[in-house]
């Protein structure tokens, strides 16, 4: 069953949770965006003095909290290549407290699912009270971070009910694609102008077709990996290494299994210290710079007993991995290698006969600091 997005759907319809039509709804979630960021002459349908005030800024501040912080290290990564501005991210619990020092013409950028987060209001407040440009991301219209910041642009991925998100996370790094994209545009930059995005974006959304018809396999992996273990360990390299800290998140937030992700060098510096026999460690494999040296590390670990997986891209694919990932572009495989993560945490979670949709101690949107 694939789920059709509707903006007033907050049904479960035939699904018997939220998280999982949510997370079945992201290919036509991308498609959506597809649409909607796309203008009619192939450009990109950002309003434009938008695009020009953050194409004029020195550095972007990118501040969020939870899932959404992780889409900004992804984010990050796009703006900086295709736009070529410096972007720091920020946990909005963090800045708030402790504002670095800032460029000369900084511009910020919030994201958040809600737009109702009490640790990234805080922060906005005090951006306008320092008179400061910002632009709100955010998956809810009206929202408070939408109405106080100077600039919104939406997600358009339907409402999100499950605590745990899915959809809101591929869908702010799709919207900030785009907005790297009319920056890289506006800036007339030659990455930007030759990166076709609706076409590389439409590829991701069958990838996510076919990834989301994997449940089966997806189900038995996590039986066999998840079912009784105390501790998981997800490692990457760059932009594996975000999804990674995402993907960790998702598992140890339903179904309460200690899981952390780690960039994969970082390993051998400490927390290798952690594995024992049949401990978990899944590799996300997609890199050509980094896929050797992630492999490297996936022996290692190995040898000291743990029980390994290995997502890969189908280019740097070796006999044995368990989860392929279509080709895609090398900015674009966060949006696939998330999700085959989103439905083994879904499944490790009913496995344990958990609640999926309202974790304990977890809410929705946090609105107190
Ligand atoms: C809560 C939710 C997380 C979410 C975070 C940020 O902790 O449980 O899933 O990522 O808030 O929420 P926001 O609405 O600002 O994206």
């Amino acid at each position: 069953y694939l789920a059709e997005i509707d903006a007033n759907d907050t049904e479960k319809g035939l699904y018997p949770h939220y998280m999982l039509k949510e997370i079945d709804e992201q290919p036509s979630v991308m498609r959506k965006i597809i649409s909607t960021y796309t203008a009619e002459n192939g450009s990109v349908a950002i309003d434009e003095h938008l695009v020009e005030k953050i194409a004029k800024s020195d550095r972007i501040y990118v501040v969020a909290c939870g899932t959404s912080w992780h889409a900004g290290l992804v984010g990050k990564k796009m703006i900086e290549e295709l736009a070529n501005i410096p972007v720091e991210v920020h946990l909005a619990s963090e800045i708030g407290y402790d504002m670095p020092l800032l460029s000369e013409r900084p511009f910020f950028i919030f994201i958040s699912q809600s737009g109702e987060t009490a640790d990234s209001r805080q922060v906005l407040v005090k951006v306008n009270e320092l008179n400061l440009p910002s632009l709100t991301i955010t998956n809810v219209k009206g929202s408070t971070l939408s109405r106080e910041a100077e600039n919104t642009l939406l997600l358009h991925a339907g409402p999100e009910i499950a605590v745990a998100s899915t959809k809101a996370y591929t869908s702010q790094i799709a919207v900030m694609l785009y907005l790297a994209k009319a920056i890289g545009d506006y800036k007339n930059l030659k990455l930007a102008k030759s990166f076709d995005i609706a076409h590389e974006l439409g590829l991701v959304a069958s990838a996510m077709d076919t990834l989301v018809s994997e449940k089966d396999k997806l189900a038995e992996i996590s039986r066999d990996y998840l079912l009784t273990t105390r501790n998981a360990f997800y490692i990457g390299r760059g932009l594996d290494y975000a999804v990674s800290l995402e993907g960790a998140l998702k598992l140890k937030e339903i179904s309460y299994i200690q899981t952390e992700g780690f960039a994969a060098g970082e390993l051998k510096h400490g927390t290798i210290a952690l594995i024992e026999k049949d401990t978990p460690v899944l590799a996300i494999i997609t890199g050509e710079d980094t896929a050797s040296h992630t492999r490297g590390n996936v022996k290692e670990v190995e040898s000291r007993g743990a029980k390994t997986m290995v997502i890969a891209m189908e280019g740097l694919q070796k006999e044995g991995d368990q989860i392929i990932i279509p080709e895609l572009h090398a900015l674009l495989t966060p949006l696939a290698t998330v999700v085959p993560l989103q439905l083994i945490s879904y499944f490790a979670c009913l496995q344990r006969d958990l609640d999926v949709d309202k974790p304990r101690n977890l809410a929705k949107s946090v609105t107190v600091e």
